[in-house]
């Protein structure tokens, strides 16, 4: 590993992607948002007019996309381009995430992407967030944080971040979306959600994005990773 990582896993709506972006801004450190690696598979796979069950197909594209994270001046959220397309708006729906969880579950898919996400750790470090950062992709990293809040609060944020964009989403098709997403990255057979064992588990039910934050860095202070 060239450079420290933190790693931040846990289920969809625990806000892993806002607190893994303040860490980044915060210290300067490269941002890894790798469940957005899924999700460009999965759209990859769509504009090929590859079938949904195609796993070499989508194992290829994996390996052969050129992905551009480009960050807005504020740093907060960021711009994908995918061979040289912005695709940022078309990732963000539900749909996304659900084919993104598909594709997730194939491990020609996962081993593609291995290297691309490990090129990340890059100096002075790096902030990764996903399902398996600690487990499986950066296994050595010096501090990991499996981020989890409950059922109902995670779907109302998702709720939250979704109604912006796209006025026909419902709060009740969201849970149930969610849950059944839960399931399938925790029951698979590679790379599942799990807390990696020497994980910190936070619950963030009723903490703020920047309070879980703070936290968050205190530890990193605590390991010396920031001043
Ligand atoms: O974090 P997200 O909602 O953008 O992730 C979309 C899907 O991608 C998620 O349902 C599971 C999968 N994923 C994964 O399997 N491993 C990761 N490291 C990140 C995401």
């Amino acid at each position: 590993m060239t450079a420290p990582v933190v790693t931040i896993d846990g289920p969809s709506g625990a806000g892993k992607g806002t607190v893994s972006r303040l860490l980044a801004h915060r210290s300067g450190w490269h941002l890894l948002d790798s469940g957005a690696l899924y999700r460009l598979v999965a759209h990859a796979g769509t504009l090929a007019g590859l079938a949904p069950d195609d796993v070499a197909g989508h194992a290829r594209l994996a390996a052969q996309m050129t992905v551009v994270f480009a960050a807005d001046p504020q740093g907060l959220e960021e711009r994908i381009l995918l061979d040289g397309r912005e695709v940022s708006a078309a990732l963000r729906s539900e749909g996304a995430g659900a084919g993104a969880s598909r594709v997730a579950g194939w491990p020609a898919v996962r081993a593609a992407l291995l290297d691309r996400q490990r090129g990340f750790a890059q100096p002075p470090g790096l902030v990764a967030d996903g399902r398996d950062m600690g487990t499986v992709v950066f296994p050595h990293a010096p501090l990991k944080i499996f981020l989890t809040a409950s059922p109902v609060e995670r779907a109302r944020r998702r709720y939250n971040q979704l109604k912006e964009k796209d006025s026909g989403v419902s709060l009740a098709a969201l849970s149930l979306e969610i849950a059944e997403r839960d399931r399938r990255d925790s029951t698979r057979s590679v790379a599942p959600l799990v807390p990696a064992a020497d994980a910190i588990v936070l619950d963030s039910t009723a903490m703020s994005a920047a309070e879980v934050a703070d936290e968050i860095f205190a530890h990193g202070r605590g390991r010396a990773l920031w001043p």
